[in-house]
């Protein structure tokens, strides 16, 4: 999908600022590795569907709607909970029968630079995609796309927003249709951006922002440790599959689609770290309750077959190093407000 980064066309160009070096003195230069986590001050857009303040709006009031799910109960936000960063606490996600799915409920953080392939495992096309298999899974919101429509044409408010939001005329009048419900929802969902943590303000050239064994800590990401090797950039993930040895059940992620591959069976997304700190549990079967669980997992290098990444090998962490690389993850988190975390990126209309 071809991508426009709405605001400054020099976005994502990094730029190096020195100066931690006087308060790091005796410690590695670390300008060129921190450089190439820079945020980026601008949200990207697809061209198809680009920022409208508008719709925005009507996606947020989507997103928190209950009668989008036939029985009134649910929301896109009982599950992507904003207080908790947009996901929940559970390691799999509830049905609606008082069961549970086979997947933990990823968060949505940054979602709009993870445009392309969405879901643990890459089922989705697109961010506007997804929307309708939430909606209209039996086990979940289980709403028909037509009841849908007819519930919101219902709602002189809902008929009023979507006309403002989507001036375009429509055959037949109604404003409200399915495919804009999903651009609606998708364009707020662009909005939900990870806040400054300290490690932003490292990078940025203070490093007293985070500790010393956070600093040696990040060494160890960026070394020994591999994790950069798929952790990488601002958002901290490839938006690639991968095993890393951690699934044990049936469930097979990508390879489910590419069953001839080796590499792609039991591959899930990498997710983001970005306040990872503050979300367990972990992994796309919420299999590991703590960070220090999530290092273990690593240290041993996983389940050992021939799906496994090449760059996860048993790593023989000293007690040191695992507590310092967890005291890294850890500066990853912004300051925790639901509310500011949908908007600190200034996400202006393209120019015409
Ligand atoms: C029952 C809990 C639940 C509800 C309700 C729910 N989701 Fe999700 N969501 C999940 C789970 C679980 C996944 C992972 C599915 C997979 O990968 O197979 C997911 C995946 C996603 C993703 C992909 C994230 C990524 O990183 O790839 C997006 C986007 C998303 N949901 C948006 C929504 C929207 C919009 C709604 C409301 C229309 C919604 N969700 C309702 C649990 C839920
Ligand atoms: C080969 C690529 C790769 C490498 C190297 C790697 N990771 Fe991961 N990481 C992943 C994938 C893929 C997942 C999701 C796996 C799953 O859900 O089954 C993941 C999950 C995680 C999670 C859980 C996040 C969440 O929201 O559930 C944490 C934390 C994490 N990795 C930290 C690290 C650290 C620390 C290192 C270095 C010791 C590292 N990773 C190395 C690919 C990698």
């Amino acid at each position: 999908m071809a991508r426009i980064f709405v605001g400054a066309a020099a976005a994502l160009v990094t730029i190096m600022v020195g100066g931690w070096a006087v308060a790091t003195t005796g410690e590695p230069d670390r300008t060129a590795q921190l450089a190439e986590y820079r945020r980026p001050n601008a949200i990207p857009f697809p061209e198809d569907n680009p920022y409208a303040a508008q719709k925005a709006e009507l996606g947020r009031a989507l997103f928190f709607e209950p009668i989008l799910s036939r029985d009134g109960d649910r929301t896109c936000a009982t599950c992507h909970v904003p207080g908790q960063d947009w996901t929940d606490s559970t390691p799999l996600a509830p049905r609606n029968d008082g069961g549970f799915m086979d997947v933990r409920t990823p968060t949505l953080l940054n979602i709009a630079w993870i445009e392309d392939i969405l879901g643990w495992d890459g089922k989705f096309r697109g961010l506007e995609a997804v929307a309708r298999t939430p909606l209209t899974a039996p086990g979940n919101m289980n709403m028909p796309p037509e009841e849908m429509v007819r519930r919101l044409s219902a709602d002189p408010a809902y008929v009023e927003a979507f006309a403002g939001a989507f001036p375009e005329p429509v055959a037949g009048g109604n404003p409200i249709t399915q495919e804009r419900i999903e651009q609606a929802l998708a364009t707020f969902q662009r909005l939900i951006v990870s806040g400054e943590a300290p490690f932003d303000r490292w990078v940025e050239g203070d490093a007293r922002a985070v500790s010393g064994a956070a600093r040696r800590g990040f060494d160890l990401f960026h070394g020994k440790a591999n994790c950069a090797a798929c952790h990488s950039g601002w958002n901290f993930t490839d938006g690639s599959f991968h095993d890393i040895g951690v699934a044990k059940d049936g469930n097979v992620g990508r390879g489910r689609f590419f069953p001839g591959s080796t590499a792609l069976r039991f591959a899930f997304k990498t997710p983001t770290l970005r306040n990872v700190a503050r979300r367990p549990p972990y992994m796309h079967d919420g299999s590991l309750a703590t960070l220090a669980e999530v290092v273990e997992l690593y240290d041993r290098g996983g389940i050992d077959r021939p799906s496994r990444s090449r760059d996860i090998r048993p790593l023989r962490l000293s007690e040191r190093e695992k507590a310092d690389l967890i005291a890294f993850l850890e500066t990853l988190s912004d300051a925790g407000s639901a509310e500011a975390a949908t908007l600190p990126i200034t996400a202006t209309p393209p120019r015409p």
